[in-house]
């Protein structure tokens, strides 16, 4: 039975133990592994949008709702993460930094009930290729807003301080869409 609160107190145990990203991993994937019971805790998605579940300097935890086929342009995060699908599918490309800036090196695409660890140095660009909602849970190894980072802009991958106006965008076109 997933609850929000022993979740947060959990991650928080988590991060005393030798790998907290192996941990909260674990901690994820129990929590997906019955999508049901988080839909529950959550409430059933109506809209795209990003709720702050918990945030402190060394946690945060996002519950996202992917709208449908909304992108995220590429981005960085500066700290290790764990991702999370209990519901729709999430589709990342995966960047690598070359000599002649950004360039493709992968994929992956995330069903419910699977989870992904992401390096600090990870970039990445994250796409629900789906006519509905996709919801995820994302936990991260420090203060996911106070952080500095970067993005890339989809056309031209020409990299730029993060923008939070570009994500807040893309949920509210999705939500157009979704009206
Ligand atoms: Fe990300």
């Amino acid at each position: 039975m997933f609850d929000k609160e022993r979740f947060i107190d959990d991650c928080r145990a988590a991060l005393k133990e030798h790998s907290p990203q192996a941990a909260i991993r674990e901690l994820v994937a129990k929590a997906v592994s019955e999508p049901g019971q988080i839909t529950r805790a959550f409430g059933e998605p109506r809209r795209a949008g990003v709720e702050t579940v918990y945030k402190a300097d060394d946690l945060t935890i996002l519950n996202l709702y992917w709208g449908p086929g909304m992108s995220v342009r590429p981005h960085d995060h500066r700290m290790w993460a764990v991702i999370g699908i209990y519901g729709g599918r999430e589709e990342n490309v995966f960047y690598r930094r070359g000599e002649h800036g950004l360039t493709r090196h992968g994929t992956k695409a995330l069903e419910a009930k699977e989870t992904i660890p992401l390096g600090a140095s990870i970039i990445h660009g994250v796409t629900n290729p789906l006519e509905r909602i996709t919801a995820a849970l994302h936990v991260y190894g420090g203060d996911f807003f106070a952080q500095p980072r970067s993005e890339w802009d989809p056309q031209t991958l020409h990299e730029q301080p993060y923008d939070v106006q570009n994500t807040i965008r893309a949920f509210e076109e999705s939500n157009a869409r979704l009206a």
